[in-house]
């Protein structure tokens, strides 16, 4: 069956893990009547935002965007309930990822499923909104981390301002400066030279990207089954996208500048990730991975499933009103009003 939104009204306590829980709650604001919450339709636009990869950016873009993040930022302090703050905005993937919602008493789980995908798509699409309307630019696109190509292999320089709204302290401070990330990191630093990460990186994405995602069962995931905790994520986002997250949160085990012993956060946590900006600079990448994997032809389409296509998700929109949206609706990313600006793609001739 498709999975419908999130009863917001059941939302209750996150989970760090079996021991822990999140300390705040992670919940939406609740809409007057759940019942009511109507279907999202785009609005009209006169322009495609064209996301850039970060690694490009000039000052002026990074000064806007660091100003509306600021802006909400500010929200957390004097409106801690407005959906578009900083905070309630990070709290999306917290209550979407670490079992605050229920439906029917099942817990809600995007990740490692076929809703990863559209999920993610829907969230990055309404925050990219916010960040505009806050900065009264409806053209603002967001960033990619342009990790697939060289250029972008390293953290987004950005981001890396100590002092700036883009900035978060809780990030492995041995990653910062340059260092070339490895695509296939899950918690051991590889001792090679960095070309040689470079050309194991493009290799790896080929292998994600085209041998080992021939169909979309491979790339999208498992079907999705509301209370089953399946594990069936699709290739990409098995490796880099869970990689990428490790690889830029602190050290697990280590301690965090609050005292605390790192869960990986924040950036290499589910409840967390969304508190380092940097999280929507990944997303966006993973994001135009969709797109770039649909372009590589064959029988890399859409899934064709109803049960795919009529799930649901929860989100408010930049004027701070709620709305359910379908996954059918998000499979065209110029009719959502935005795309990508293109990059060479050099993982393509990596065929090991
Ligand atoms: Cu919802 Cu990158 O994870």
């Amino acid at each position: 069956a498709p999975t419908p939104p999130p009863d917001l009204s059941s939302c209750s306590i996150a989970r760090i893990n079996e021991n822990q829980v999140v300390s705040y709650s992670c919940c939406a604001p609740k809409p007057d009547d759940m019942e009511k919450v109507p279907y999202y339709k785009f609005p009209s636009m006169t322009k495609l935002r064209v996301r850039q990869p970060a690694h490009e950016a000039n000052e002026e873009y990074i000064a806007k965007y660091n100003l509306a993040v600021s802006k909400m930022r500010d929200l957390d302090k004097t409106q801690p309930d407005n959906p578009i703050g900083f905070k309630q905005q990070a709290n999306i993937h917290c209550a979407y990822c670490n079992g605050a919602y229920r439906i029917g008493g099942k817990e809600l789980q995007v990740h490692n499923s076929w809703l990863f995908f559209p999920f993610h798509r829907w969230y990055l699409y309404f925050y990219e909104r916010i960040v505009g309307k806050l900065i009264d630019d409806p053209t603002f696109a967001l960033p990619y981390w342009n990790w697939d190509h060289p250029k972008g292999i390293r953290f987004p320089a950005m981001y890396d301002r100590e002092g700036t709204s883009l900035f978060d302290v809780t990030r492995d401070q041995s990653h910062r400066n340059g260092a070339v990330i490895d695509l296939g990191f899950f918690g051991d630093e590889v001792e090679t030279t960095q070309l040689q990460l470079m050309s194991n990186n493009l290799t790896l994405m080929y292998r994600q990207m085209v041998t080992n995602a021939p169909c979309p069962r491979m790339f999208f995931g498992g079907p999705y089954d509301l209370g089953i905790n399946i594990e069936l994520p699709g290739t990409i986002e098995n490796i880099p996208h869970g990689p990428v997250h490790i690889w830029s949160g602190t050290v697990r085990g280590s301690t965090l500048p609050n005292g605390a012993i790192s869960n990986g956060e924040n950036m290499g946590h589910f409840y967390s990730a969304g508190l380092d900006p940097v999280f929507f600079c990944h997303h966006s990448n993973v994001d135009r991975m969709w797109s770039e994997w649909k372009a590589t032809g064959g029988k890399r389409t859409d899934i064709t499933h109803k049960d795919w296509l009529n799930s649901e998700f929860f989100f408010y929109d930049e004027n701070e009103n709620p709305y359910r949206v379908k996954v059918r609706d998000c499979l065209d990313t110029k009719k959502m009003g935005y795309d990508y600006k293109p990059m060479a793609t050099p993982w393509r001739n990596f065929k090991p």
